[in-house]
């Protein structure tokens, strides 16, 4: 099998993101016993080469949205689309920074169903593709920051997952949110085998309390700077909770299940000691391999030129999310 190597211009995890940070999910590769070279994913035309020189593109089709816009804030440096929509973490379309926008034709999010069932009086079916176009969606600007210490300014639109939580009547047993990510490998081709996906069992699973599903701030994001998600930014519909680690907000949702025990998360059951369940923002804890104290926000400067700054408790939501966890050990990893 032909193997490129990336050209010397072309950006990488590594400049971006400190050294002990980037072996991190490298680590978990190399335990399994395979390199980040051995990555191909295969096409109708034989193998597609992950390590191309070409530069990411801005990926599957997107088209403009009926949202309510924010107000931008004062000061805010909103990051630039060019770097949201081709720095991204996706495994199930490869796991280098620009595999998804490259891989990202793979993915059909048109039509699209997400259940939403489970604890609930109500369970029902959604057209994801109906809402889109019937309905003006809010825009939000959110901060994102990623547990590998960058962290970016995006505007999403979308609804409030509270919304959409209470039209299926949730009943007394329901105390946790279940995540699922679409499991099909023809259009997430990551999934066609641990060692394609980064050495996860997929589909990709997510969970949040009860409490903080239904939180304000938890939000079913739809759109990107106004158009409809691209795939590498987890079409047509993925979760965005600001104050955690990124890694929470899971992609291209088929299923939201109310359920009443705990549920598995996928990089928490990859590395449990590294990865929490909570997995909030917290300066003063520490990755067992890094320091978050502060992050690189990936802004105007794009990637080579990204500052440090420092990274702030619950991600800068205190206000909104603090009581949630009153009583909670938050420097423990939950
Ligand atoms: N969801 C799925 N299904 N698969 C993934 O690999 N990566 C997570 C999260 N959601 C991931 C996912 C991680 S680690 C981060 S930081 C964010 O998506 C990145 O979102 P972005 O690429 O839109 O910036």
């Amino acid at each position: 099998m032909l193997i490129k190597r990336r050209s010397s211009h072309h950006p990488t995890e590594q400049d971006v993101t400190p050294e002990a940070v980037y072996q991190d999910r490298r680590l978990i590769l190399k335990g399994l016993g395979l390199g980040a070279a051995t990555l191909a994913f295969p096409t109708q035309a034989g193998v597609l080469d992950l390590f191309s020189a070409d530069k990411p593109t801005l990926g599957a089709t997107t088209r403009p949205l009926n949202i309510h816009a924010a107000t931008r804030p004062e000061g805010v440096i909103i990051t630039p689309e060019e770097k949201a929509t081709t720095h991204n973490n996706f495994y199930e379309l490869g796991t280098d920074k620009g595999d998804p926008a490259r891989n990202a034709h793979y993915l059909k999010p048109e039509p699209w169903q997400l259940r939403v069932e489970g604890e609930v009086a109500k369970p029902f079916t959604l057209d994801v593709w109906d809402l889109i176009n019937k309905s003006t969606l809010e825009e939000r600007i959110y901060r994102l920051r990623c547990v590998e210490a960058w962290s970016m300014v995006l505007p999403w639109s979308g609804i409030s997952l509270a919304e959409l939580i209470r039209r299926a009547e949730p009943n007394s047993r329901a105390k946790f949110v279940a995540f699922e990510t679409l499991y099909d490998p023809e259009q997430l081709p990551g999934q066609a085998s641990r060692s394609l996906g980064g050495g996860i069992d997929y589909p990709y699973v997510e969970g949040l309390r009860i409490d903080e599903a239904m939180n304000p701030l938890s939000f079913l994001a739809m759109g990107l700077y106004g158009k409809t998600l691209p795939a590498q930014n987890g079409a047509p519909i993925r979760l965005v909770v600001p104050w955690k680690y990124g890694f929470k907000s899971i992609k291209s949702i088929v299923s939201i299940r109310l359920v009443e025990e705990r549920p598995p998360t996928t990089w928490n059951l990859l590395a449990s000691n590294e990865y929490g369940f909570y997995a909030n923002v917290n300066p003063q804890v520490d990755h067992p391999r890094w320091s978050q104290a502060s992050e690189r926000f990936i802004g105007e400067g794009g990637i080579f030129g990204a500052k440090r700054q420092p990274t702030l408790m619950f991600n800068g939501y205190a206000d909104e999310v603090a009581s949630l966890y009153q009583g909670m050990d938050l420097r423990k990893w939950y």
